[in-house]
């Protein structure tokens, strides 16, 4: 089923998640969903909370990539309970970002290009890794969501001045969307 995504305002989007439990019901129809839901909508990576549910779980689809990062073809994970750790030494790198959570933004954010993360995967098997490059932004970005972060928190002042009417525009709802979305202040529900 395809679920609307949770729209710049929403409250859920600003809150740190709760971890998952493994008795945690309807959580394989939970992720069904966001796959689909994230398809839908053209997007590489969805986390939970982008549909409404506080909970530390992410999909990435990366495939769409290809052409431009070999290495990233057939690349699908679930990451249940993910944990990031930066590699503070690795090199930062700077490109654009977009997120469904933020349509019709796209900004440069800076983050270094090595992570080890640790995760659940989505039979309950415990994965442990070195990533880098383009699956390391891509994993920092959804994993932000888990704690409440957006990628628009890591843009210049200058920057977020010149997209602040556009992101008050987008709390009420006012912005172009070609996918289902929940909007915080929207008279359409
Ligand atoms: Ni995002």
């Amino acid at each position: 089923m395809i679920l609307p995504v949770y729209i710049y305002g929403q409250p859920v989007l600003r809150k740190e998640a709760e971890l998952v439990t493994k008795d945690y019901e309807g959580l394989n129809e939970l992720i069904e969903n966001m796959k689909e839901t994230m398809y839908a909508s053209n997007g590489i990576g969805i986390a939970a909370p982008q549909v409404g549910v506080s909970l530390k779980l992410v999909f990435i689809d990366v495939d769409v990539l290809k052409e431009d990062f070999p290495e990233l073809e057939g690349v699908q994970m679930v990451l249940i309970n993910p944990e990031v750790t930066v590699d503070e030494n690795s090199p930062k790198v700077t490109r654009e970002e977009g997120c469904l959570s933020v349509p019709g933004i796209s900004e440069n954010v800076t983050r270094h290009s090595k992570i080890h993360l640790k995760w659940t995967d989505e039979n309950w098997v415990e994965h442990e890794e070195d990533i880098e490059g383009y699956l390391a932004r891509v994993v920092q970005h959804e994993c932000d969501h888990l704690d409440g972060h957006m990628f628009i928190d890591w843009i210049s002042a200058i920057r977020k001045q010149l997209i602040r009417t556009k992101l008050s525009n987008m709390i009420k709802g006012k912005v172009r969307c070609s996918y289902k979305a929940k909007f915080f202040n929207s008279k359409k529900k």
